[in-house]
């Protein structure tokens, strides 16, 4: 697929996802999404890609769900849109693959939504958060009614959803919604460290980490240890594993295979 709204890139073992409609300050229109949808896709299927990294280009990460595009629709229609992005979200959500939001900017409604979906949100010091949705007479969409209250807890979430309210990023930090706030020109750079501290572990540990994690986030305590012994065990039959525990005995230098 030919994309006109994003920016899929590979360096090395990482793919970045760079939205990239800033005259529209990279609102989410159905065309993009779907290209987001593409980018995933293409991602999953890449055995070389161990992380990827989501960021905006221009003053916005994601400015939201378009507006313009939203105006007209029916009932059916905006249910039919909301599906849509929930969809691809969730796939990011359960990507095999931990992902990083990077975001130098605006991220409002569909755009805190997005980053949502990732795995860390770090934030640019210019970067402003919100779910303005109730201010245009409707809910969030793509996960936010869902994923805030995980994220942040159920009261801090509901204030920010029912008064629309957008905050700055040093409020994002203190109330858990991003990891860590840094300087603008300093943010790519930082999200690349952060991946970087991430892949130099054995990737199918890290994939099995996230799945328990996501799992044990939906269901009750018994089930998730249950599943996470399930996946402990997993690892004991992979190489990485192997690799992992001979060179901290051999006191050498590890080299993980992604098998
Ligand atoms: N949809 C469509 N276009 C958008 C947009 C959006 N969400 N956000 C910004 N734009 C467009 C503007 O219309 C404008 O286009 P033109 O130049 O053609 O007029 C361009 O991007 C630049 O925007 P502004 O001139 O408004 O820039 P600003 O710096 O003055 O303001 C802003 C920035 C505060 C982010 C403001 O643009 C804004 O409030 N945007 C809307 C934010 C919002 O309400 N988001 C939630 C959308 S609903 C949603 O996301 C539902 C869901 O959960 C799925």
């Amino acid at each position: 697929m030919e994309f006109k709204n994003i920016i899929l890139e590979k360096d090395g073992n990482v793919a970045s996802i760079t939205l990239n409609r800033p005259k529209a300050l990279n609102a989410l229109n159905a065309a993009t999404l779907k290209e987001i949808d593409a980018a995933i896709n293409d991602i999953a299927e890449d055995d070389n890609v161990y992380a990827v990294i989501i960021t905006g280009s221009g003053k916005a990460f994601v400015a939201g769900a378009d507006i313009a595009e939203m105006k007209d629709l029916t009932a059916v229609e905006g249910r039919k849109f909301s599906v849509l992005g929930n969809k691809i979200f969730r796939k990011l959500e359960n990507l095999e693959k931990p992902v990083i939001a990077a975001i130098n900017g605006f991220a409002l409604g569909g755009g805190c939504e997005l980053s949502l979906s990732c795995d860390i949100r770090i934030a640019s010091s210019k970067a402003k958060f919100g779910q303005p949705e109730v201010g245009l007479g409707i809910t969030p969409g793509f996960g936010g009614t869902q994923r805030l209250a995980r994220a942040i807890g159920v009261g801090m979430a509901k204030e920010l959803i029912y008064t629309g309210k957008v905050i700055n990023a040093e409020e994002a930090l203190r109330i858990g919604l991003v990891n860590k706030v840094v300087e603008p020109d300093k943010l790519l750079e930082e999200a690349k460290a952060l991946v970087d501290a991430i892949i130099v572990n054995a990737p199918i540990a890290v994939r099995m980490c996230k799945a328990a994690i996501n799992q044990g986030l939906q269901c009750d305590i018994d089930t998730g240890v249950a599943y996470e012994a399930e996946v402990f065990g997993e690892c004991f039959a992979t190489e990485d594993r192997v690799e992992g525990m001979t060179a901290f005995v051999e006191k050498r230098d590890k080299a993980f295979k992604n098998k």
